[in-house]
């Protein structure tokens, strides 16, 4: 048996708030509308200035400094994303230089939409022990505004920007991650079309059907990795959603009997910030100390593809 440990946390926010009253502004909306069908209120979107490896900077930065992990301990440095500064090097590689990561660390980005995270978090932990160094820096990053119609009230009430950080610890003897992954060719239901296709990279989205997807695999995931783990609801002590709808969240919940207090979000305060959502909540919840040394939480990612993911997390935060 072997696996990781969260020892350190880090995220970053882009400064400009958009509340949905500045919304209302720019398309037909409302605030009811916004809030009774996702639980959104706000969400932060870049500016100009800002940007998706200046995102990711900032939260490894944090991260690797909660941990106390230099960059020469880092041995695998991945980036779960699909809205980077460039289609290629990716913000991983960019991250090798400006952290001074040594060269021989594993640096790439991967797509696997909102659930892409915990897809990276699973690669970290197979990828350090033939890297051979013990930490690993699994960063989930999105500047969704890029892929966004900002004038179609269906998407870009929805979306936001940000980076979440993570630094694992790989052991012989830590517990294994019981990570479940999969995914299913849906492109209709969610997509951003690619350059070459003529048609406009923005995301595309058939609501309903994300909505009816969302609601059957998010239960579905978390039950397969508590089978797996061998443990009850109860013996969890977080689950961390993707923040994508607080309605799904609240069915999923409530199918499972899940005790509420253990599932805390923010989506209200980011809307959906696809690979970034978790690692942000992992950091939020972290930050507020209800990420405690023995703890584990239990994450799940789902979103275009279809994709889906979870894993169940053991925590060493250290700070
Ligand atoms: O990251 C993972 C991927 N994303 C998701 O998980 C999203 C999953 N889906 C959802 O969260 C929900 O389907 C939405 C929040 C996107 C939409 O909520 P809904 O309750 O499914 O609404 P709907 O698409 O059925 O639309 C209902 C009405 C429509 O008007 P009509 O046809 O009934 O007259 C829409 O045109 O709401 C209208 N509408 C809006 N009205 C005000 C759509 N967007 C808006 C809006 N403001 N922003």
């Amino acid at each position: 048996m072997s696996g990781l440990k969260l020892i350190g946390t880090g995220g970053a926010l882009p400064a400009r708030e958009v509340t949905n009253g500045e919304l209302t502004r720019r398309v037909d909306t409302s605030d009811e509308w916004i809030v009774s069908r996702t639980g959104i209120r706000s969400r932060r979107w870049c500016s100009p200035g800002e940007s998706h490896t200046a995102l990711c900077l900032t939260a490894a930065r944090q991260a690797m400094e909660r941990a106390g992990v230099g960059p020469e301990e880092v041995g695998a440095c991945l980036v779960a994303t699909f809205t980077g500064d460039r289609m290629t090097p990716g913000t991983s590689v960019a991250l090798q230089g400006l952290l001074g990561l040594p060269e021989d660390t594993v640096c790439f980005d991967l797509n696997a939409a909102c659930a892409g995270f915990l897809y990276a978090v699973h690669t970290a932990s197979r990828l350090l022990p033939v890297n051979g160094r013990r930490y690993g820096l699994v960063l989930g990053a999105e500047v969704l505004t890029r892929v966004t119609d900002l004038d179609d009230r269906s998407t870009c009430v929805l979306f936001g920007d940000g980076a979440g950080a993570a630094v694992v610890e790989w052991g012989e003897d830590f517990p294994d991650l019981c990570a479940v992954m999969g995914c299913r060719a849906r492109p209709e239901t969610l997509c951003v079309p690619g350059v070459g296709t003529g048609e406009a990279s923005v995301i595309r989205m058939d609501g309903q059907a994300v909505f009816r997807f969302a609601v059957e695999a998010l239960p579905r995931c978390v039950t397969q990795v508590l089978d797996r783990a061998g443990l009850r609801p109860e013996e969890v002590d977080r689950f961390v959603f993707h923040q994508a709808n607080q309605r799904i969240i609240d069915l999923a919940v409530r199918k499972l009997r899940l005790p509420p207090e253990r599932c805390a979000g923010n989506i209200a305060r980011t809307g959906n910030t696809s690979a970034a959502s978790v690692p942000l909540l992992l950091n939020e919840l972290a930050e507020r100390g209800k990420l405690r040394p023995g703890q584990r939480a239990l994450c799940v990612g789902f979103g275009a593809g279809l994709t889906w993911a979870g894993a169940l997390l053991e925590l060493g935060i250290r700070s």
